[in-house]
């Protein structure tokens, strides 16, 4: 999509100082003026890069490709409409692992600036920025439409405030007849050293371990240390309780996320063999400074009746 010949930088609006917006090469990046940005690849509508407090939040592998030829490795790839490999004699079951989203080219839909609900009444109101993009049935690869034939439109919303990101999809089926999905926030969490983080409100929840050939166990861990190859689908969790991603020297949070809709939370960290084998994740040992905690809805199917529209979202708040 050519998006070369718009402007490259746009005032939101008003005589305060309002975020920035940047459209250049299919990357759209904002900043406040405070400081905080984000930055999303038109390709799979991918959040590379989320700053706040001068710091970066989100994991990029180096090794990531960024020229639409492979999905990215790092960031917030947006997994839809199935997770993982797909089933067998399923309507998804020609589609890639992890499906379409995250390797197709999206429209920007544009951009809204406001005062942030949380602060508004304070002295001085956070902003808001709410970048919006979109995919529908026509703009896939003909491959993929063929893979799965479903008449659909995505909008997917990146909204970024002094200390949080929130993403949220709107799932919409155009078409006449239903169909079923699933959809993650696949957000790589770009930490300091693995051995020193652990992951909160999981304790007694199932979950499926995909290391252990999907099976079934019960979380044990009231903060979760990861110290191996790590690859469970957590089931069935509120999503208003936060899950806090945390400091294990001092208990100090360094994350929380909350979800709307979304009551799957995947935790992912490769470990040290399965991220050699990765040809686009490096340096090796990065695996140390990286974990991946999904928001999803990805244990069942959400089935879509015609005309209908489903919503999820995550809202991320850094302590950092
Ligand atoms: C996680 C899955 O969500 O994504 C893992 O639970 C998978 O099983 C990982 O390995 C990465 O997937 P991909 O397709 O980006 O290599």
């Amino acid at each position: 999509m050519d998006r070369s010949k718009k402007p490259s930088a746009i005032g939101v609006g008003g005589s305060l100082p309002q975020p920035t917006i940047s459209i250049k090469d299919n990357v759209v990046e904002t900043s406040l003026p405070s400081g905080e940005s984000v930055t999303v690849q038109l390709y799979g509508a991918t959040v590379t890069s989320w700053k706040c407090n001068g710091q970066e939040q989100l994991f990029l592998s180096q090794k990531a490709h960024l020229d639409g030829s492979k999905p990215i490795r790092g960031g917030i790839p947006l997994v839809f409409p199935v997770f993982g490999p797909p089933p067998p004699n399923h309507a998804t079951s020609s589609l890639p692992q992890h499906g379409f989203a995250r390797n197709s080219n999206w429209e920007f839909l544009g951009k809204s600036a406001s005062e942030s609900a949380e602060t508004a009444g304070k002295e001085k109101a956070d902003l808001a920025v709410k970048l919006d993009f979109g995919l529908s049935h026509s703009m896939l690869t003909e491959e993929s439409r063929k893979a799965w034939p479903f008449e659909f439109g995505l909008v997917y919303s990146v909204t970024l405030t002094k200390d949080t990101l929130e993403t949220s999809l709107q799932v919409r089926n155009e078409g006449k007849q239903n169909f079923e999905f699933q959809v993650l926030m696949h957000t790589y969490f770009d930490i300091q050293d693995i051995s020193n983080i652990r992951v909160k409100n999981l304790e007694s929840k199932i979950y499926a371990d995909k290391t252990r050939n999907g099976s079934s166990h019960t979380e044990t861990s009231a903060a979760l240390a990861i110290t191996e190859e790590t690859d469970r689908v957590y089931k069935e969790l509120d999503p208003a309780v936060p899950i806090i991603i945390s400091s294990a020297k001092d208990d100090k949070p360094l994350f929380s996320i909350t979800r709307e809709g979304l009551t799957d939370v995947v935790v992912w960290n490769p470990w040290i063999e399965k991220a050699k084998g990765m040809a686009d994740f490096g340096p090796d040992e990065a695996y140390q400074k990286m974990l991946c905690v999904e928001a999803g809805a990805v244990s069942g199917w959400q089935t879509l009746e015609a005309g209908e529209a489903w919503e999820g979202g995550q809202s991320i708040k850094s302590r950092l």
